[in-house]
């Protein structure tokens, strides 16, 4: 009869695992990324149950070296746990014992994985969020050095992704680095239900051992610690936070990359790809393609399914710990690697992988009926009611379709005839330019107001 007292699990076990529900159950595979912050955990742990007098000083400084001593030989490449190992809070208690024989069996006093776990994923979830912090930063800075060259160039403005009005490029690429704002103000406000210690709940009630939540948290420069052990070990509302913010995230990405894509279109051409981010076909040598965007606007699709993923989850689970939270690790792994790799590329491609077309985008703004809310709006400042100078214009557009000019080859006697208060200023106010210049209002296009976006943004972002 195998005897499984090779494992960590107490002498009630008799019999081994069968090697395929080993393997099934086995997270070293991916939660070997946790070690640094496994580490961490447990070199706090010992040195509280030192100063608890729990274990002796001289037994906390030797599993505090031990612990040391895995992070060297992990550093050198030499800690390479195995599927049997389980997971990696096991087999860095296994490697202990190995190093420092078995007084490395006093660890774990007091603890519980399910504990550990929790301190674990949440110290390097908070770590990650400060580095997507800094993405979102590159990624902010990126597109403010390419509205402050852009004040004045113009772009066309939708709505329905029909021809709207004119605007200040600026001003289109400062509503990006808005969102990217909020998705850093969501990130901090997750942040704060990140940094709370579960350390020292133990299994799901706590402890008999006199250990010092308060010693251990810290140590590990948590927040607050959790008032209920049983909320402790099973609060994952955290995960499911952090990837709303992550999907938030993917979705500006996703709506940024459509534009570009849109803008590099032969329809659109607004934008010229240049070599750096973008890529050939292998039958079509006329093609150059957007891949970068496209990439990123596919793997918002990602994120999207880890965040249902963890819902789906946590539905109906009962108190306390369940397996079923191991789960949640690769969700969260895979979703930090998307979300900053997506927004690294996306921050590359703003710095050197395109070129905005300003001949054609000046062309753009040129050709279209985009300025009738103006001739509206010139009538309103001579006193005529809103609606009906709207009746007017839309007469005004659609005899011009009809005889296939624009609003400035309308020449001014035939204005007079639509009303007898257009005056030869009329073919000023109709310079997109103009028409850009005049929305002045809080928040609008018009170079003044965004002049100080700028501003505002520039110290906000490089001081
Ligand atoms: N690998 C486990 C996880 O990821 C660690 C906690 C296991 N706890 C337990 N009671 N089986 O959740």
């Amino acid at each position: 009869m195998e005897k499984a007292l090779s494992k960590t699990w107490s002498e009630r076990f008799d019999k081994g695992l069968n090697p395929f529900i080993e393997k099934f159950n086995a997270s070293i595979e991916f939660d070997i990324c946790l070690l640094e912050e496994d580490l961490d955990g447990s070199i706090a742990h010992a040195r509280m149950l030192g100063i608890q007098g729990i274990i002796t000083k001289e037994e906390a400084i030797k599993l505090e070296n031990g612990l040391q001593q895995i992070r060297k030989e992990a550093s050198d490449g030499l800690f390479q746990p195995v599927i049997s190992d389980e997971d990696v809070h096991f087999a860095v208690e296994k490697k202990l014992i190995e190093l420092i024989g078995p007084v490395g069996k006093k660890l774990h006093t007091g603890r519980s994985r399910n504990d550990q776990v929790g301190t674990d994923l949440r110290l390097w979830l908070r770590k990650r969020i400060d580095e997507i912090d800094m993405d979102l930063e590159r990624l902010q800075k990126s597109l403010f050095l390419l509205a402050e060259e852009n004040l004045y160039t113009l772009i066309p403005g939708y709505t329905h992704l029909q021809r709207a009005q004119p605007l200040s490029l600026a001003h289109h690429l400062l509503a990006y680095i808005e969102m990217a704002q909020r998705d850093r103000n969501r990130l901090k406000d997750v942040r704060k239900r990140v940094n709370i210690s579960p350390l020292g709940a133990a299994a799901l009630a706590g402890t008999s051992i006199s250990i010092s939540r308060k010693i251990t948290s810290s140590e590990l420069h948590f927040q607050d610690i959790y008032s209920n052990s049983l909320d402790a070990v099973s609060d994952r509302d955290f995960v499911v936070e952090f990837l709303g913010a992550s999907s938030l995230i993917m979705a500006h990405l996703s709506r940024l990359s459509e534009e570009v894509i849109l803008w590099a279109s032969e329809e659109f051409a607004f934008i010229q790809l240049t070599d750096r981010c973008a890529t050939g076909s292998s039958l079509m040598p006329q093609k150059k393609n957007p891949d970068v965007p496209e990439l990123v606007r596919g793997k918002s699709g990602r994120v999207f399914g880890h965040l249902q993923a963890m819902l789906t989850m946590i539905k109906g689970l009962p108190l306390a710990y369940n397996k079923d939270f191991q789960e949640d690790k690769e969700a969260i792994f895979d979703s930090v690697k998307t979300v900053k790799n997506s927004l690294i590329a996306i921050s590359i491609l703003f710095e050197e992988g395109l070129i905005f077309r300003k001949e054609r985008l000046n062309d753009a703004v040129s050709s279209d009926f985009s300025n009738a809310t103006d001739v509206a709006d010139y009538l309103v400042a001579k006193d005529i009611p809103f609606r009906e100078a709207y009746q007017l214009v839309g007469r005004i557009v659609k005899i011009s379709l009809e005889e296939g000019i624009l609003l400035k080859d309308i020449p001014l006697e035939r204005w007079k005839t639509f009303h007898k208060f257009f005056e030869k200023d009329i073919y000023e106010k109709l310079l997109p330019s103009s028409v850009v210049e005049s929305r002045l209002s809080t928040g609008g296009t018009g170079f003044e107001r965004v002049k100080e976006q700028l501003f505002s943004w520039r110290k906000k972002l490089f001081n």
